[in-house]
């Protein structure tokens, strides 16, 4: 177990409020602050994540309040005198062990942030003292799962690791695996660089603004283009325009045309949040090297151009003092680029139209390469931009552009040699730019098979872990996710509850058969089996023309 927290220094005239945090006596300013900022920020913990506070809707921060899970960023500090506080750090070593073993062993942590949060709603689940329960059901790992956000998993592999920690197994059942294997595959998958083990899994993935300086200022957008810089977060806050996240009941949009033409199928699609649970964020020391935003995972491309690095590195050598960077939920909502909306018209033969839509001076550095992509997918199909008014957008979240091109390109040739559906238990095969290759079936029974092909699989688990994931973001995508922007192009969906991200109770079976046939280099496979996934979905559905085709109910 790591050390326990030592007790903080007493720097200010205010009084202070005594508790228990991993099972040592600390004292803290009563400074009208959430928990979870004295966790992070006073006391040093760094494994309850913030991804939306002051939200409460992630669930990442979710720590023990005497044995009950609480939301940590929604709770004073003031109501906790004399309490009890547990973090992952604190649970009992066996209890610690067993969900980490769990979750490494079914592949149910990628990037790991919401991780730590998700097994201290779960453990609590296991009974008195939470060290042992048997026979959970699945409806209550649901339920409880309700609470919390994971982007990765697609939550099947989750909900398999709360069965494996449930019953007492671990890690002397499952076969061994190679973590450097795991890591390349994650890292493929990903994109991005990625561990693999248990210890990512108790919230060690290294985040940036875990291994922050305790000293370090901190700087947030003020709102205006600029960033405010101040000694901690609380103040930095303090300082900024306040901007509360909201729900709105303002409709979702679809702000590019169908262009003209004799279509068999067409499609409009909105802004879609890419809706990675870290927030961006970065630190640097004056005259240093910034740190990455994606030190454990790149939000599946997601946070490839996040300017914070740039930010901490400027700001750093202006205040000459180290400085962390940080997005709120918000910031990464209003500032961060989305999936752009697009709208496609495509004719029998496989030719077509594919405008997608572009804001601010139009097609940026991404736009070349999403031509490339669009081309080696779906060839008959002419990409042009459609100038929108609304927030940024990029070629860089999964598969943006080339996927919708694949999925009315395969779904094209299914209508054309079947009829226009609705169609299920038809294998739908798509062959990315990179050379993945997915083949998805929607069953007549709502279960979702889907047979990969990745080039040298390095490890099952990790590869079969994406895959899943890429049906739950393709599942989303199609039906609930979206954004929704008003006129003038502000961002309205705030908060991380209204990106319309699918319920662990509302995924259904997912089943990842991996093809090894062809062998050879490794490539990434999900982004094949999310575009599959998405057209066997559509296909399913009936070709409902507008995405996402259902928001009653996930919105
Ligand atoms: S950070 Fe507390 S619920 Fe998201
Ligand atoms: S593993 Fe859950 S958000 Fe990445």
């Amino acid at each position: 177990m790591p050390p326990a927290p030592a007790a903080a220094a007493r720097l200010s005239a205010d009084p202070l409020i005594r508790l228990r945090v991993d099972g040592a006596d600390v004292e803290v300013p009563d400074d009208d602050l959430s928990l979870l900022d004295v966790l992070r920020e006073h006391l040093q913990l760094r494994t309850p994540k913030d991804g939306c506070s002051p939200q409460g809707q992630c669930g990442c921060c979710t720590v023990w309040v005497d044995g009950a899970p609480r939301v940590s960023c929604v709770t004073p500090v003031r109501r906790l005198a004399g309490r009890e506080v547990t973090t992952v750090d604190g649970l009992p070593p066996e209890v610690r062990q067993r969900w980490a073993d769990a979750c490494t062993q079914v592949g149910a942590s990628q990037c790991g942030f919401c991780t730590p949060g998700i097994i201290m709603r779960l453990a609590a689940l296991g009974g008195p003292g939470h060290d042992g329960a048997r026979g959970v059901p699945d409806a209550k790992v649901h339920q409880a799962l309700l609470a919390h956000l994971c982007r990765c998993t697609g939550w099947q592999t989750v909900v398999e690791a709360a069965h494996l920690a449930f019953e007492g197994s671990g890690a002397a059942d499952a076969p061994p695996r190679d973590p450097v294997a795991a890591a390349r595959r994650a890292a493929i998958e990903g994109r991005s660089p990625q561990r693999v083990g248990p210890e990512v899994a108790l919230g060690a993935g290294s985040f940036a603004d875990d291994t922050a300086p305790a000293d370090a200022a901190v700087a947030l957008p003020d709102g205006s283009g600029g960033y405010v810089v101040a000694d901690s977060a609380a103040e930095a806050r303090a300082k900024r325009h306040k901007v509360q996240g909201r729900r709105t009941t303002i409709e979702l949009s679809h702000p590019v045309v169908v262009p003209p033409g004799s279509w068999m199928l067409t499609l409009q699609t909105t802004w879609v949040e890419p809706a990675y649970v870290e927030p961006d964020a970065s630190w640097c020391l004056p005259g240093g090297e910034p740190a990455s935003p994606c030190a454990n995972g790149g939000a599946f491309g997601g946070k490839r151009h996040s300017p914070l690095p740039e930010v901490a590195r400027r700001l750093s050598t202006e205040h000459q003092r180290p400085v962390r960077a940080l997005w709120s939920r918000e910031d990464v909502v209003r500032l961060g680029p989305k999936r752009p909306p697009i709208a496609a018209g495509m004719a029998p033969d496989g030719s077509g139209v594919l405008r997608v839509g572009v804001s601010g001076d139009g097609p940026a550095a991404w736009w070349e390469e999403l031509e490339r992509a669009v081309a080696r997918v779906a060839p008959g199909l002419s990409v042009e931009p459609f100038a929108v008014i609304g927030p940024p957008v990029s070629g860089d979240p999964r598969g943006a552009g080339w996927a919708e091109a694949a999925v009315l390109a395969v779904c094209a040739s299914t209508v054309g040699s079947s009829g226009p559906g609705p169609h299920r238990d038809v294998p739908v095969e798509v062959v990315a730019p990179d050379g993945g290759r997915a083949v998805a079936t929607y069953g007549s029974d709502d279960a979702i098979t889907v047979s990969v092909a990745a080039g040298e699989v390095l490890d099952d688990v990790t590869l079969r872990s994406y895959c899943i994931g890429a049906v739950h973001q393709a599942l989303g995508w199609v039906r609930s996710e979206g954004i929704a922007v008003d006129a003038e192009g502000a961002v309205h969906d705030l908060t991380i509850r209204s990106f319309g991200i699918i319920p662990a109770r509302s995924v259904p079976p997912i089943t990842v058969i991996i093809d090894r046939d062809g062998g050879g280099e490794p490539v990434n496979g999900s982004d094949a089996v999310f575009a599959s996934a998405a057209a066997a979905c559509w296909l399913a559905d009936g070709l409902v023309p507008t995405w996402p085709t259902r928001t009653t109910g996930t919105r």
